[in-house]
């Protein structure tokens, strides 16, 4: 089926005008339909801009803005799109008012039409169901903002026909946009890795494992994310945020993806993130230490294998376990692999605390090892030094961020999860191993997608990083996966 004229269904709102710059920029026929003549008009202004920016750019020729503009007709009466090939809607997040919409535009468009659903957490199945072209809808997902964002998430109802999601992949294709295929399920690929993951950040801050800031540096610097988990979720909005859980949770009954205490708490307080001004992020910053303490090291490990050089006396590093209680030091610095500091220094229902500091250099499996170090601190360890731990790594060129002395620290707690979940959906079958990648590369900007960068590192490290995690947490989500546990016997095995 060729495509020609394309419907655009809530084109006065944030993703249905960015679709429409999509569809008219590709050469279709654009009919921009919304109930509200005056967002139709604000984006029309909007749209003129973002293709005269392109012109500027040199990425358009003014002809072809002019023309893209041409193709755009604005619409507030549905019969509008009676002869469109395919209607793309992007109207209120609401099952029956995206219900109602199906409903009227089947007895409006010619029988051919496709209808396109760009719906975030809603099923295609349940939004088709009684509409009565069944076979003729299909999931869409663009990501925001559309017109910059690539990917396409696209999945089928269980009636949607085959040769409906044939021709709705072409047209993606054809608007000169990357699909990827999942199933209808709750946040197809890019929500369903995310929402957890998110709330899993928005618990670690709650559960003051670490600044919001930190959190942000150890996500970026450890695994490369282009932005920090924070730092998107003031992008996104903590009340969307508090939407996504509601709308998650009663369906796969997954603990993370319930909406955590704290979420709720911000946007009672009117903490919504960027758009009410402040989120989690406070703009806090701190200066790099340029002096460090002389140190002495004991032992020898694989993620210093470029050494770290005596330089002094007063501070002792412990590298690849080993530790003595020394308090005449000013810092005692023990590097933890799986293990908590308390495993060292012993514990005492939250007294605990000395100048023993742990420390980790975030490391993926057997990937080579990054730049962060996690600093560990007790409540009542010294803030002497603390300092001292900072300064040392810091003058060394590494990025040091300081967490509580939790399961994980911040790196391994925050995306052991996101691992087993991309793992477990690909036995699943909600997308392909590079489907997923793709998805978390071009929707988040992921330098490297979950299932690559898990396997890469090893499944077998994998498993041992997140039994270790799930021994001391026995919380659900660091439960290995089955191919890390797969994969963890094969190598006892041999
Ligand atoms: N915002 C995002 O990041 C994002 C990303 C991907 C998908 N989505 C999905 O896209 C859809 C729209 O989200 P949004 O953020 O653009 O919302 P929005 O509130 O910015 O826009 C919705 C638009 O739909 C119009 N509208 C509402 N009911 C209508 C009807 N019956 N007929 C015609 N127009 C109607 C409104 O006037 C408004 O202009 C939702 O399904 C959402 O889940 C949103």
């Amino acid at each position: 089926m060729t495509m020609k004229k394309v419907g655009v269904c809530g084109a006065g709102g944030t993703m249905g005008a960015g679709i429409a710059l999509v569809a008219a920029r590709a050469g279709f026929e654009t009919v921009c339909f919304d109930l509200s003549a005056d967002a139709l008009a604000r984006q029309r202004k909007a749209a003129g801009k973002f293709f005269g920016k392109s012109v500027e750019k040199g990425k358009m020729s003014q002809a072809d803005c002019d023309a893209a503009l041409g193709r755009m007709i604005d619409a507030t009466d549905l019969t509008a799109l009676a002869d469109c090939d395919l209607v793309i809607e992007a109207i209120f997040e609401s099952l029956p008012v995206k219900k109602d919409l199906y409903g009227k535009l089947n007895a409006i468009c010619k029988p051919e039409t496709i209808f396109a659903s760009n719906t975030s957490t809603l099923s295609i199945t349940q939004i088709a169901g009684g509409c009565g072209r069944e076979d003729r809808v299909v999931g869409m997902h663009f990501c925001l903002p559309a017109q910059v964002m690539k990917l396409i998430e696209m999945s089928r109802g269980i009636n949607t026909s085959d040769a409906t999601f044939d021709a709705a992949w072409a047209w993606t294709e054809a608007a000169g946009q990357i699909p990827v295929e999942t199933q209808d399920k709750p946040g197809f690929i890019l929500n369903a890795l995310l929402v957890p993951f998110n709330n899993d950040v928005i618990r670690a801050i709650e559960a003051g494992l670490a600044t919001p800031e930190d959190i942000d540096t150890a996500i970026k610097v450890g695994l490369g994310y282009r932005m920090g988990p924070c730092t998107l979720l003031d992008l996104i909005g903590l009340d969307t945020q508090v939407l996504l859980g509601e709308a998650f949770f009663p369906i796969t009954l997954d603990a993370r993806a319930a909406v955590p205490p704290l979420c709720r708490r911000m946007v009672a307080a009117g903490k919504l993130g960027n758009k009410s001004g402040q989120g989690f992020l406070t703009g806090l910053t701190r200066d790099k230490a340029t002096e460090a303490p002389g140190f002495s090291v004991i032992g020898r490990s694989a993620n210093f294998a470029e050494g770290l050089a005596n330089t002094g006396d007063a501070v002792t590093i412990h590298l690849g376990g080993g530790f003595v209680a020394d308090p005449s030091k000013t810092a005692v610095l023990v590097e933890l692999g799986t293990e908590c500091l308390g495993q060292h220094t012993g514990e005492d229902s939250g007294r605990e605390g000395s100048n023993a500091v742990g420390f980790a250099r975030y490391r993926n499996g057997d990937d080579a090892p990054s730049n962060l170090i996690e600093i560990v601190v007790q409540p009542n360890t010294s803030s002497e030094a603390l300092a001292a731990a900072r300064a040392i790594f810091e003058v060394a060129g590494f990025e040091t961020v300081v967490c509580k002395d939790l399961a994980g620290r911040i790196v391994d707690r925050l995306v052991r999860p996101k691992y087993n979940d991309a793992l477990r959906f690909l036995d699943e079958g909600l997308a392909s191993a590079e489907d997923m990648d793709k998805t978390c590369c071009m929707g988040l900007g992921y330098p490297i997608g979950p299932i690559a960068r898990v396997t890469g590192g090893g499944l077998a490290r994998h498993y041992d990083v997140s039994k270790a995690i799930y021994d001391m947490t026995g919380l659900p989500g660091y439960a290995p996966a089955r191919r890390a546990v797969v994969a963890k016997a094969r190598e006892a095995a041999k």
